[in-house]
């Protein structure tokens, strides 16, 4: 097809191409029950003026925390006006005034001027809200890690959650939302002491899961009969094991797109070997691009020292490079891990303890790193 026939063909395989935007809201939504009462248990006291408690969602990216929140919120705001519930996306929104100014929306309709009101009278605003109206306060602050690139977040937390004492009878709490296994070390002492959340884990789906979820997902996107099943089946197994729901959903797109650019009625195995094709290279560059200077330098260490694969004399060559711990070693190691770069096995008893094979999970000639 030329160009302009791609652009006007107006056959589509698609019946509703949102059902696999980022932000599209599934109307069904299983398997997070029980996660999804935990947060109802932890916000309920709030409903009948007591104090509702802080929560730490934890889980790999795709598992459906963010999802499961605003799920909850929105029951919550749809059925008590005692309780307002703010999302914050601190991708977007890192600063002081940014987060107040979204909590000043939520309860008054409109954000704050820009400039000219100091953020005292700002926050004086909210609070004296909240006590007047004796209403609970949740901010949930999604992928927490970010809010931590502003040297605020401690104050931030810290406005929230110590604002009863100024402002008796404010009840305030926060979930933090995170995939980030280095938000442990993040938060001061200070907030530690008024921040003692409860933890609830998002799993990773399982292989039936996936199928199940990406399948309502086709029905809702595609035209009846655009994917075999034989296809889906690829799909949830490629999915499956990267362990990314957002994968499998990128891929019924891009395999849509590809067949409807084919003046395809159907999705074809070719299809789908050149959708996987194209996301592979884009996922492994982002994510290397993603990655902080330590972490960079030691999948740098890895790529050019194929053939060395124990952790132990790993972590001498990055201490000689960076000056760095051995506690930065195993940081920078965990997150590699955890973002799928590198694949490490225990093998056995090594000179010092347990030794670690260190695998990489695509070709270094490949990429920028
Ligand atoms: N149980 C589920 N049912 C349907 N879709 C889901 C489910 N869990 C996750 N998703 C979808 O997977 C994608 C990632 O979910 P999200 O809530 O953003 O995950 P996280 O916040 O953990 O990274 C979204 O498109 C979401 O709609
Ligand atoms: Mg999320």
């Amino acid at each position: 097809m030329g160009i302009e026939d791609i652009l006007m063909y107006d056959e589509s395989l698609f019946q509703n191409i949102n059902a696999f935007d980022p932000d599209y809201f599934p109307p069904k939504y299983n398997f997070r029950e029980t996660q999804m009462e935990a947060m109802a248990m932890s916000i309920r006291p709030a409903m009948r003026g007591g104090k509702p408690s802080n929560v730490v969602v934890l889980g790999s990216p795709a598992t459906g925390k963010t999802t499961a929140v605003r799920k909850v919120f929105e029951i919550v705001e749809n059925s008590t006006e005692k309780v307002a519930c703010v999302y914050i996306n601190c991708q977007i929104h890192t600063t002081r005034f940014g987060i107040f100014s979204q909590i000043h929306k939520r309860l008054f309709g409109h954000a704050p001027p820009e400039t000219g009101v100091p953020f005292s009278r700002i926050y004086d605003r909210i609070m004296k809200d909240l006590q007047k109206n004796q209403k609970a306060l949740i901010v949930a602050f999604d992928d927490i890690n970010y809010l931590f690139q502003s040297k605020n977040a401690n104050k931030i937390v810290y406005d929230l959650l110590r604002a009863y004492e100024e402002y008796p009878g404010v009840r305030t709490a926060i979930f933090a939302i995170l995939s980030d296994l280095e938000f442990k070390y993040a938060f001061d002492k200070n907030v530690n002491t008024v921040f003692i959340p409860q933890e609830i884990s998002f799993p990773l789906y399982t292989y039936s899961q996936i199928e199940d979820i990406l399948r309502d997902r086709v029905n809702a996107g595609f035209f009846p009969n655009v994917l075999p099943d034989d296809i889906l089946e690829q799909i949830s197994m490629y999915t499956f094991e990267n362990g990314d729901l957002r994968i499998g959903i990128n891929l019924l797109r891009s395999c849509g797109n590809i067949a409807e650019a084919d003046a395809g009625r159907e999705i074809t195995q070719e299809h789908f070997d050149r959708a996987v094709e194209s996301l592979v290279s884009v996922n492994v560059a982002e994510t290397i691009k993603s990655l902080n200077e330590n972490e960079k330098t030691l999948l740098k260490l890895i790529a050019d020292n194929e053939g060395l694969y124990n952790a132990g004399d790993l972590s001498e060559l990055f201490k000689q490079k960076t000056g760095s711990s051995y506690a930065s070693f195993n940081r920078a190691l965990g997150k590699l891990e955890f973002v799928r770069l590198v694949d490490t096995k225990y093998t056995g008893k090594g000179a010092r303890g347990q030794s670690r094979e260190i695998i990489l999970r695509f070709n270094p000639d490949d990429y920028d790193i």
